[in-house]
């Protein structure tokens, strides 16, 4: 399995060498990218890559067998639901927009306003949420003991075949470690080929390091400074979500969202923490206004007055960091 998973990485590598980036890292790293940190107490393996894939895709860690990881965070839909909201189980929906699993790997923080600060805590988070899938972590891990062909699956991965919601979260982090996109025109440009970009997406690259400030939040290889600020994004609601201030209370967090990576976007619309924005276009023009004034709106959103070349010019280097989809093969499901 985790050598299917693997081709399908090195497929997505082929040409330009790959940024194969820290010795601790097993698999190959996609151009552009750095291997993402692990855990002490949860190193990558083989089996628990299998494990967590498995997971990942099984409806039966929801109530009533409907919904899996996979329903939201869709390979096929860019590891997300291309939907302004998600909906769980019942039809439920939620109030936030899904972001993609995709090179979540690099992220400090977890969820829009941050609350959980790793891959492992996260996982556990939608198993309970009843909008989303609606078990308690002790009916999830009681109905996988009940499910014969996990327990040596477990047994590999964690040397017992003890289950636990701990061991849940772990296998299902680490195969998120193994999702990632790069290998983009962006990269193949950096990397030295100077074909990779057009000449639109170039000068799009110096408007979003220059007049456009983007590269100020938007940081890095991933595009993100995994910090959180308040671009008014919204704010004109009657009862704005409140963002990262809900989990710290400093009031320069309300209405904060985590800042999101800018990689693979063709593929995520509708964009921003409540899907407000359906096209690229539209969010440029967005930040083009300097963002919905708002008494917390973070002090550099400022008007940019791009002209009609430099919003398309920005556009299309956006479109240049959209990498190989990254697919993957739905698992054997245990019986
Ligand atoms: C019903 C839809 C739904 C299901 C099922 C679901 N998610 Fe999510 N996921 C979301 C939404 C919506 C968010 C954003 C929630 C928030 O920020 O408050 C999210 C956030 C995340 C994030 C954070 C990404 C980031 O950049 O902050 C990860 C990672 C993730 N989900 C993985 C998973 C995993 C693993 C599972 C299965 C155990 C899962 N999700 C099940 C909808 C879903
Ligand atoms: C002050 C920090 C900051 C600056 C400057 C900034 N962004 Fe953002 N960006 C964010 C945050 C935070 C979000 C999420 C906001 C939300 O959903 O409430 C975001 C969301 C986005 C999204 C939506 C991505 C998605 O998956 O939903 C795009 C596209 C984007 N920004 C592009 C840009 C571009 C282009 C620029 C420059 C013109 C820019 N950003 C400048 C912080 C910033």
């Amino acid at each position: 399995m985790i050598r299917l998973l693997a081709a399908v990485l090195l497929a997505a590598c082929a040409a330009p060498a790959l940024a194969f980036d820290g010795p601790d890292y097993p698999y190959p790293v996609p151009l552009g990218l750095k291997a993402p940190d692990v855990p002490a107490d949860n190193p990558i393996t083989d089996a628990k890559v299998d494990l967590g894939k498995r997971l990942y895709f099984d409806k039966r860690l929801s109530r009533d067998g409907t919904v899996s990881c996979a329903t939201c965070h869709a390979p096929e839909k860019g590891w997300t639901d291309q939907a302004p909201v998600s909906t769980g189980i019942k039809g439920q929906k939620g109030g936030v927009s899904a972001p993609t699993v995709l090179n979540s790997a690099y992220m400090e923080f977890q969820f829009w306003d941050g609350r959980a600060p790793s891959l492992e805590e996260q996982a556990k988070g939608p198993i309970e949420n009843p909008l989303e899938m609606g078990f308690t972590h002790a009916e999830a891990v009681a109905l996988l003991k009940t499910i014969k062909g996990y327990a040596p699956l477990f047994k590999e991965s964690f040397g017992d075949e003890g289950i636990d919601i701990d061991r849940v979260a772990k296998a299902i982090a680490t195969f998120e470690r193994t999702v990632l996109t790069g290998n983009s025109p962006y990269d193949r440009w950096q990397a030295g080929d100077k074909k990779a970009m057009s000449e639109s997406a170039i000068r799009g690259h110096h408007v979003f390091h220059g007049k456009g400030n983007c590269a100020i939040c938007h940081d890095g290889f991933n595009f993100s400074n995994s910090d959180f600020h308040n671009i008014g994004v919204g704010m004109a609601a009657e009862k704005p979500n409140p963002g990262r201030f809900g989990q710290t209370k400093d009031p320069n967090h309300t209405g904060a969202f985590k800042t999101p990576t800018l990689r693979n976007l063709r593929y995520t619309a509708p964009y921003m923490h409540d899907g407000s924005e359906t096209t690229l276009e539209a969010v440029i023009d967005y930040y083009d206004r300097g963002g919905f004034a708002n008494p917390h709106l973070d002090g550099r959103m400022k008007p940019l007055r791009l002209t009609a070349q430099e919003k398309k010019d920005l556009v299309a280097f956006m479109d240049a960091l959209n990498g190989d989809p990254v697919a993957v093969k739905f698992p054997k499901m245990p019986e």
